[in-house]
């Protein structure tokens, strides 16, 4: 493999999407991305891109609900003030529209690719974006997952990072990683019985991991420092496939049919993603006929 931009260390592309795993990157001196730049950052990205939250202390909270709701109530200014103290959350989508991360972004696309050829699940990753959180000492990112593959880089700070084996029954059900994929909101619950399914990374300053797709995750901030981490999500051309397929998956289950889980055949998942587009516009014609 050659050598990469901003991705380092012992990386197996043919570990993608298939189990967690650890690496480092070069990044963590980038000038976009000390508190000092960031500060200035934040406040001129566009008001939709940025979201934060105030006391997220337990793994159990909604998280997507949090963000929400608490980036209605709180002022961006007084969360960037007290930040070391107040368990506090600013996560900025779309870091790459700011001029400043313009080139860290097109450094990280061509190292992603670079990966995806190797690995044979594409030539480039769709859709990528980068995401940018700063979290206070302590804070909790409360256990979830995406809809998309993400490598994580650390650029400030420590953290206790637990990814859990992607699409295992044992970490939570089929039907919720579908229904979720599907856009419905229902995301599965951390509990102490789960637990013994992660790999936990503790994860420090040029530390990176890959989180795949709809791997279930959570964070437990270091309490020395505040942190600052730097995540691309993306899809390969396998993780769209199969995001399409489970969303088949799901409307079929709600007509009570059954279907075969992702990744157990290419002819299928390739058929399912196919159909999807006509399957959805049916689906849609079918909710305004019944009005919701
Ligand atoms: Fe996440």
């Amino acid at each position: 493999m050659k050598n990469l931009n901003c991705l380092k260390g012992d990386i197996d592309p043919k570990n993608l999407d298939r189990k967690p795993f650890s690496f480092s990157h070069s990044l963590a001196d980038h000038p976009a991305l000390s508190i000092e730049s960031l500060i200035k950052m934040i406040p001129e990205m566009p008001k939709e891109k940025v979201m934060f939250s105030k006391g997220l202390d337990s793994l159990k909270i909604n998280f997507d609900n949090a963000l929400d709701t608490h980036t209605k109530q709180l002022d961006l200014m007084e969360v960037i003030e007290t930040i070391r103290t107040s368990n506090a959350y600013i996560a900025v989508r779309n870091s790459e529209l700011h001029e400043s991360f313009k080139v860290l972004y097109k450094d990280l696309i061509e190292d992603i690719a670079e990966l995806l050829k190797i690995n044979g699940t594409g030539t480039a990753p769709i859709g990528p974006t980068l995401w940018l959180f700063i979290a206070s000492p302590n804070a909790v990112t409360p256990f979830h997952f995406d809809r998309t593959s993400n490598f994580i880089m650390q650029i400030r700070g420590s953290k206790e990072l637990a990814i859990f084996p992607p699409r295992s029954e044992e970490v939570f059900s089929r039907a919720i990683t579908e229904s979720y994929m599907d856009w419905e909101p229902e995301l599965p619950l951390w509990t102490e019985e789960v637990d013994k399914h992660a790999h936990k990374f503790h994860f420090k300053t040029g530390d990176a991991a890959h989180i795949p797709f709809t791997s279930g995750h959570y964070v437990k901030n270091g309490s020395e420092d505040i942190s600052i981490t730097l995540s691309i999500f993306f899809h390969s051309d396998e993780t769209l496939r199969w995001s399409e397929a489970m969303k088949i998956n799901n409307r079929l289950r709600k007509l009570g049919i059954s279907s075969q889980a992702v990744d157990r055949s290419l002819a299928v998942d390739s058929f399912k993603s196919t159909v999807f587009p006509a399957v959805d516009s049916v689906f849609n014609v079918a909710r305004k006929l019944r009005g919701n």
